[in-house]
């Protein structure tokens, strides 16, 4: 290394995700200042292909924090969803079920271009391509972030780390393993997604189960889809040339009198491993845990990247009262804050997850369940209002401590 570089800043963040930049971009708005560092480029965090589920919720904080401007011009609002089996569809209403509440299809690699112009007009310091980043010193009163970048070493000195970087990220693994629990459950199944440039087979997002295994039919824009099909967990992506993708969605995802998927050329193809994870507590001395570096859902019920925003929304408010008024009680409840809201939506994921997938571990009594589950939840308004509930967003409310 040939230089050593100290900076200061109030919250050293780690990670350019829509954790970390949120968090740094929510600050700024309470005069807290912050340094963002990522170890990836900024192409590559703008292009990374993941979900498109907006909560109700999150579109009203991001609006809220000046966010909105090109999320309400592009984004999709849609007020429900539909649940196909048997060759049927059923469709959910959302606004009826939630006193008024919508969700909106815009993808996550949006809301992190919006997020990063919003930081970079406002002066805000986010680091990309840093190597070898560390975390040190979380046990006492200065935490520092180390990281290199062109073959200089730098250090952050802080007052608190947020650690926002995602589920492989440093941040967790800094903190001794007695101190935390880990909640983990695998899945025997992924999911391959598929990004084409093809009008998009629904009109509204639709989870389907067959016998063949569960598809879903979603979108980014009138003109580009976003589909996926359940697939083994060690699947081999070469086994899946488009058009048998395409084959296998129309088979899934078929119901009476509806058209002809419409194929396309493949923009993107990847596999997503299925797991839920949750690690308690959120915090150790003065790094605090947000998102995927805590936490992770099965994409079932489109909760990553709110529980993300719920996440920051918990931290920033903690952050602010200690900068205001020297009070730590916000900062000492957050992970319990937290991981209340955290703990409902793996619940749901699990439950939306267990009930759309075919699972090589479940027994004809499994099957004909599920069968009765999927039955009740589409007949049922008091079952239809509890999908509802939870897809919209439970309020960030439901964190607080009884
Ligand atoms: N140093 C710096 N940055 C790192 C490091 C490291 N050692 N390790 C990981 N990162 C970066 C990643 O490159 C990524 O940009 O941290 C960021 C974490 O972002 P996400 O994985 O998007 O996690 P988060 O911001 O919490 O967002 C949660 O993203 O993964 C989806 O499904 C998830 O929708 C959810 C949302
Ligand atoms: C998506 O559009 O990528 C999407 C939609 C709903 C989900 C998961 C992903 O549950």
């Amino acid at each position: 290394m040939l230089s050593m570089t100290t900076r200061r800043t109030q919250v050293g963040i780690v990670g350019a995700g829509p954790s970390g930049l949120l968090l740094s971009h929510l600050l700024a708005r309470q005069g807290i200042d912050s340094i963002v560092v990522e170890n990836r480029g900024r192409d590559y965090v703008e292009e990374r292909v993941r979900a498109g589920v907006l909560e109700q919720g999150t579109i009203d904080t991001l609006a809220e924090a000046g966010l909105g401007e090109r999320m309400m011009a592009e984004g999709l609002f849609h007020d429900g969803i539909e649940i196909r089996f048997d060759g049927q569809a059923h469709r959910i209403d959302f606004p009826s079920l939630t006193g008024g509440k919508r969700i909106m299809v815009y993808g996550q690699n949006e809301v992190v271009k919006d997020l990063i112009d919003a930081r970079l007009e406002a002066g805000g310091a986010i680091v990309f391509d840093v190597d070898d980043t560390a975390i040190e010193g979380i046990d006492g009163e200065s935490p520092t972030i180390r990281y290199g970048k062109d073959g200089a070493e730098h250090a952050i000195a802080c007052d608190y780390i947020a650690g926002c970087d995602g589920f492989h990220g440093i941040c967790r693994p800094s903190i001794p393993e007695a101190a935390l629990t880990g909640y983990d459950r695998v899945y025997p199944f992924a999911w391959l997604g598929v990004l084409a440039d093809s009008t998009p087979p629904s009109r509204e997002v639709a989870y389907c189960h067959s016998e063949r295994g569960f598809a879903l039919l979603s979108l980014r824009s009138p003109t580009v889809s976003r589909l996926y099909i359940q697939v083994a967990p060690d699947e081999d992506i070469a086994n899946w040339p488009d058009q048998r993708f395409w084959d296998e969605l129309q088979r899934r995802t078929a119901v009476e009198d509806a058209a002809p998927i419409e194929t396309g050329p493949i923009l993107h193809k990847g596999i997503t491993p299925m797991r839920s994870f949750v690690v308690e507590p959120m915090r150790h001395g003065r790094l605090f845990l947000a998102g995927d570096a805590a936490h992770i859902v099965p994409p079932t019920g489109a909760k990553g990247m709110n529980l993300a925003v719920a996440d920051i929304r918990f931290l920033t408010e903690a952050l602010a009262a200690f900068y205001r008024t020297g009070d730590t009680a916000g900062l000492d409840g957050y992970s319990a804050r937290a991981l209340r809201r955290v703990w409902k939506a793996q619940r749901f994921s699990w439950w939306m997850t267990t009930m759309l997938h075919l699972s090589p571990n479940d027994s004809p009594f499994d099957r004909r369940r599920q069968r009765a589950e999927l039955d009740y939840v589409t007949g049922s308004e008091a079952a239809m209002r509890t999908l509802a509930e939870n897809y919209v967003g439970l309020p960030f409310e439901t964190g607080l401590a009884p």
